[in-house]
């Protein structure tokens, strides 16, 4: 039978609802610039579970402080943010939800002011702080970016064991499902890319080294996940620079091979964000469908793809399911305009027999 965007998809020990996903979205909304979720993330993602997601994915969660992208980001850095998340966690999995966390380093894009403040620079007055990435190149800002270092081969080594610390700590909070986030131009798409990478050493150069830190990081949170849980990678199919030697979708289906290799069950497939002279063809719907279902057809390995962007009604994201183009629905802006998309779509598409409304809300369905 036809799997359609109702259908549960099965990896590992975790069963998924159904195909929609709530693509991770910065919330830049903790109190007092300390990376503990508050009651905002609880009703923010606690909503999408009762509005019946399959897969409730947090905005990027920053493992170290520094990789905050602004000092109002969610964080995973210390055992106090674990038991912040942990209710959340609790509320989206008593509401049928599987909670995953999106695990983030925002490299050079970090320090800066929330999307409503400008999304500036943040300055050292302001709590600004020293940027790190693969090369000492900051990102090319309109106007005074912030100082960015160049982190060093023990540093790397730091990195990768922040990422296994939070996953460890999502792991200890409840999340079923961890996400490494190395797309969108943060640190680990700096290193993939050679637009931003220009090291020399083992983590710069050849594909292979400059995949490296990604495939690091992906063995250690699989390991901190266990055999059981879900890892999903989230990548930039490209860089939509064609006219330099950048990150493309040759090297994403390569990469998503040794992903696979490397422990990750799912390729969240993304792109763009490491330069601003970036052109993208289209921002429409499905746009970056083409390359999930490359990396789908032409990888070697058995890995699940998503598809995320442009997805706003019921029969797009049922039609990428059934006709087999990709596993998983990630809905982003969408989500935002409407909390209870699936179960809108359930009855859009005659299937309210696929979902189940809260009790508290059936005089309203
Ligand atoms: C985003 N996006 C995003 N992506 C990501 O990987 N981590 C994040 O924390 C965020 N934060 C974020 C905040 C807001 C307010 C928006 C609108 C977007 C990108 C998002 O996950 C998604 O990939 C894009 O929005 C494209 O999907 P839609 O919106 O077209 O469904």
């Amino acid at each position: 039978m036809t799997d359609d965007v109702f259908s549960p998809l099965e990896i590992r020990e975790t069963t998924i609802r159904n195909r929609f996903a709530m693509s991770p979205m910065c919330q830049y909304s903790v109190d007092d610039r300390d990376g503990l979720a508050t009651d905002w993330h609880r009703v923010h993602l606690g909503s999408r579970a009762v509005g019946g997601a399959g897969v409730v994915l947090t905005e990027a969660t920053a493992v170290e402080k520094r990789g905050r992208i602004t000092p109002e980001d969610l964080g995973i850095w210390s055992d106090a943010h674990r038991d912040a998340l942990a209710p959340v966690v609790e509320f989206v999995d008593s509401h049928g939800g599987t909670p995953g966390i999106q695990l983030a380093h925002a490299g050079r894009k970090a320090s800066k002011t929330r999307p409503w403040d400008g999304g500036e620079p943040l300055q050292p007055d302001e709590g600004g702080w020293e940027t790190v990435a693969p090369s000492a190149v900051p990102y090319p800002y309109d106007d005074e970016p912030p100082a960015t270092a160049k982190l060093e081969a023990d540093e790397i080594a730091d990195v990768v064991e922040s990422f296994r610390a939070g996953a460890r700590r999502a792991r200890e909070a409840g999340f079923e499902i961890a996400e490494v986030h190395a797309a969108h131009g943060y640190l680990l798409h700096e290193f993939l890319s050679p637009v931003t990478n220009r090291r020399d050493d083992a983590y710069g150069g050849s594909f292979r080294n400059r995949t490296r830190i990604v495939r690091e990081i992906t063995e250690a949170v699989r390991e901190e996940m266990g055999a059981d849980r879900p890892v999903f990678v989230r990548i930039s199919a490209t860089d939509w620079l064609d006219d330099r030697a950048s990150w493309d979708i040759e090297q994403s289906v390569r990469l998503a091979d040794d992903l696979s290799d490397a422990g990750a069950d799912l390729i969240d497939v993304s792109s763009g964000g490491i330069n601003p002279d970036q052109a993208i063809e289209s921002v429409g719907p499905n746009y970056q469908l083409r390359f999930a279902e490359r990396i789908r057809n032409e990888s070697d390995a058995d890995v699940n793809v998503g598809t995320v962007g442009g997805i706003t009604t019921a029969q797009q994201a049922d039609a990428i399911i059934r006709n087999d183009r990709a596993d998983l629905a990630i809905v982003g802006r969408k989500f935002l305009d409407d909390p209870y998309f699936p179960l809108h779509a359930a009855r859009e598409l005659g299937r309210e027999d696929a979902v189940d409304v809260p009790v508290q809300y059936q005089r309203g369905f």
